[in-house]
């Protein structure tokens, strides 16, 4: 057991990390669970501290191309120009691996999914340290992502010694996962960067292969966002009907809701950058009321929507 404390030493952080302890790191997304990647002590208590299937494997966090460019064997010109586009920033390449990157990380795949994520404190970090961090979000498996160190907190206290608290995560939602394959761009996991975004850039259509209980990438399984209430999303006036006799929340996209209901709305301006970025938060909340079951309802899918519609279905149970 830890004494889990939160603050804001960056050196303390990089300290701990390279005795091969765990730090929760603050990214633009969501909170990582951060170890030394090439440690595979530590890679080992990431999943332990996680509760988190071995099979599932982790994400490599760097502080720029140049230290990408360390653990991958090639980098397609595809991947180069999204990486000049967004990176740092809410999106992972899935890349060939080569020696340096420990079978522990990529769960013996020979692919390793790396990205730069866009925090000043976490940065300031990785440039400091002579190796990358394997983290995966900072949640006990299967529940929901944290965007704030109080999350992490309830989540792995005594799990982990430290929080680097770099206040709320701006995106909110887990980093865009992207493949190549023979000239195609393969999205793996919807997320901060859209599909638009990334046509935009690779002046092409992308492939979407989103897949919930296995292969490229297993991560996905369905129940991985779930609050302990049961989760419906639907249409809100006919599910509010169905379920009269029963105590709700609700999780609204832009419509105002009764006072009397425990309720967030994500976006009164109807704003999907906004409701991504509140998303986790407001089912955290609902989840800690008084009430049997949460409401949710779709928003637009298009731009980021489609991946926070991604996460209202995967919630669903
Ligand atoms: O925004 C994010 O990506 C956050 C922050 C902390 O960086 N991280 C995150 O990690 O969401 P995690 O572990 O919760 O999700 C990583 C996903 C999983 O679905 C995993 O299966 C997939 O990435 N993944 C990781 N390495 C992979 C690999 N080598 N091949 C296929 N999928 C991989
Ligand atoms: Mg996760």
């Amino acid at each position: 057991m830890y004494q889990t404390e939160i603050g804001i030493d960056v050196l303390k952080a990089k300290q701990l990390l390279e005795k091969g302890e765990l730090v929760a790191i603050p990214t633009e997304t969501v909170y990582g669970l951060a170890g030394n990647a090439l440690d595979s002590h530590a890679v080992a208590k990431i999943y332990e501290a996680k509760n988190r299937p071995q099979f599932n494997p982790l994400i490599l966090h760097v502080a720029n191309q140049e230290q990408l460019n360390r653990y991958v064997e090639n980098v397609p010109d595809d991947c180069r120009k999204l990486m000049e586009a967004f990176s740092p920033g809410p999106i992972t390449y899935l890349l060939d691996k080569n020696l340096h990157v420990p079978d522990v990380v990529t769960a013996g795949s020979k692919k390793v999914a790396i990205r730069i994520p866009n925090h000043p404190l976490t940065l300031q970090l990785l440039n400091s340290l002579r190796f990358p961090l394997a983290a995966p979000s900072a949640n006990p498996s299967g529940y929901v992502s944290p965007v704030s160190a109080e999350h992490v907190l309830q989540g792995l206290q005594g799990r982990i010694p430290y929080i680097l608290n770099g206040g709320k995560a701006n995106i909110g939602l887990e980093s865009t996962i992207v493949g190549f394959n023979n000239g195609e761009v393969i999205v793996h996991r919807l997320g901060g960067i859209s599909i638009e975004q990334i046509e935009k850039v690779i002046g092409k259509p992308v492939k979407i292969l989103i897949t919930h209980d296995a292969p490229e990438t297993p991560g996905q399984m369905k129940s991985h966002y779930a609050t302990k209430k049961n989760f419906i999303v639907g249409d809100l006036e006919s599910l509010k009907a169905a379920f009269a006799e029963k105590k709700v929340g609700i999780i609204s996209f832009s419509t105002i809701q009764s006072e009397d209901t425990p309720h967030v709305v994500l976006s009164s301006k109807g704003d999907l950058a906004e409701a991504a970025s509140k998303l986790f938060a407001a089912m955290r909340e609902m989840d800690s009321q008084n009430v049997d079951l949460i409401l949710a309802e779709w928003v637009p899918d298009q731009g980021i929507g489609r991946a926070i519609n991604d996460r209202l279905r995967r919630a669903i149970h």
